[in-house]
């Protein structure tokens, strides 16, 4: 049995988790997606700075640290007394190290690291997005390589073909803003509550999805045609602007449900449109999605719609697994860890990092 003390501080979450491989799910013996499937979260705190940055209407990177910094020991031993377990249960320390914002990383890195130190534990370093990959299987333990995962988020959108512990390969990325950016940028200029994505979400329910039709956001090949799989965002978000703008001119207020809902049913029509082409064009049958716009109800139904038209499966993790947490940061490591990987002291908190070179950390 292995047990892991996980940290993850790459934006706006304080969290730390202790996860441990002790079955709790009936153990199949075909399962080779994680060499040790039956993950237990035996704690999960999650320390939120959305208050802090909503005045602002963003995160504030700077902010961001300095709050880490201030709750990282509460959190830590709220995680540790919930666990229920002292460091010598402790088998190896993990925090996220990249992708995010370099002063965020280096708060939970530097807490971790110097946890392995005084204790004498091994540490490893943990690819931010592996870890939001590892919680599809946190949520879903009969969920198997090969799939594809969409990974949707405030900081990113890919579609990531999973091989296996440490293989991916990214086949479709945004060309420039992250689907939850796009959802909190039209927040903005809705004046809506940050984060705009839950508050369109909601306001959408309301909505027509067809009162406003808006452009997808194709990205054009040099030789014609679009890129199958990578999408854009700006262009919708300008369109919205565009549109708001013209509508305030004729109206004393704003049709905000039918615009919230318009603008959903496109980012979740080109989400979708991507996702099935990607998994069918690689033979994958299954799409497992992660991040926070994994909560979005329009994403969630175009997406299950069309999945179960070509008879793919979709994986939905609960919401507290979507968005940023330290139990995925923490499965990611058991499973590397069991594998007989740990990472250098030297490792460096990276503000961009490929997927594909995750094995790096090790
Ligand atoms: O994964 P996450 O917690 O943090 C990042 O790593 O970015 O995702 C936060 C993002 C925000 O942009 C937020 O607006 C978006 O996820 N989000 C949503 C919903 N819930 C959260 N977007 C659309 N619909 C939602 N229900
Ligand atoms: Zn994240």
């Amino acid at each position: 049995m292995t047990k892991i003390l996980a940290i993850e501080t790459s934006c706006d979450e304080t969290a730390v988790a202790v996860v441990s491989d002790e079955a709790v799910y009936p153990q199949s013996p075909t399962n080779l997606a994680l060499s040790n499937p039956s993950v237990t979260v035996l704690s999960n705190m999650v320390a939120s700075q959305i208050d802090i940055h909503r005045q602002y209407g963003g995160i504030v990177p700077e902010m961001a640290s300095r709050q880490h910094l201030e709750v990282i020991n509460h959190v830590l031993d709220q995680a540790i007394a919930e666990a229920g377990c002292g460091w010598d249960d402790i088998d190896a320390i993990a925090a996220t190290c990249a992708p995010g914002l370099v002063g965020a990383l280096l708060v939970g890195l530097t807490v971790a690291k110097t946890l392995a130190v005084v204790h004498h534990k091994p540490f490893l370093g943990i690819h931010h997005l592996e870890g939001h990959i590892y919680a599809s299987y946190l949520a879903h333990p009969e969920l198997r390589p090969p799939f594809l995962s969409l990974l949707v988020s405030g900081g990113h959108t890919s579609l990531i073909q999973v091989q296996g512990c440490g293989q991916y390969t990214t086949l479709g990325t945004t060309r420039d803003d992250a689907a939850g950016e796009a959802f909190d940028k039209v927040g903005r200029l809705l004046d809506l509550d940050y984060p705009g994505g839950p508050v369109i979400d909601r306001l959408a329910k309301q909505g027509n999805a067809q009162a406003f039709p808006l452009p997808e956001g194709n990205i054009s090949l040099p030789g014609g045609g679009f890129h199958p799989y990578d999408c854009s965002f700006s262009g919708l978000k300008t369109a919205m602007l565009r549109l708001i703008q013209t509508l305030k001119q004729d109206h004393d207020e704003l049709p905000v449900p039918d615009l919230a809902a318009s603008f959903q049913y496109t980012v979740a029509k080109a989400l979708t449109k991507r996702a099935i082409a990607c998994a069918l064009d690689h033979d994958l049958g299954a799409i497992a999605v992660g991040g926070g716009v994994a909560a979005n109800s329009g994403l969630r139904t175009q997406l299950q719609q069309a999945a179960a038209d070509k008879g793919i499966q979709v994986f939905f993790p609960p919401l507290k697994y979507c968005t940023d947490n330290a139990a995925m940061i923490g499965c990611a490591a058991l499973d590397h860890f069991n594998q007989g990987h740990d990472s250098a002291f030297a490792t460096a908190a990276r503000s961009r990092m490929a997927l594909e070179g995750v094995m790096e950390l090790y």
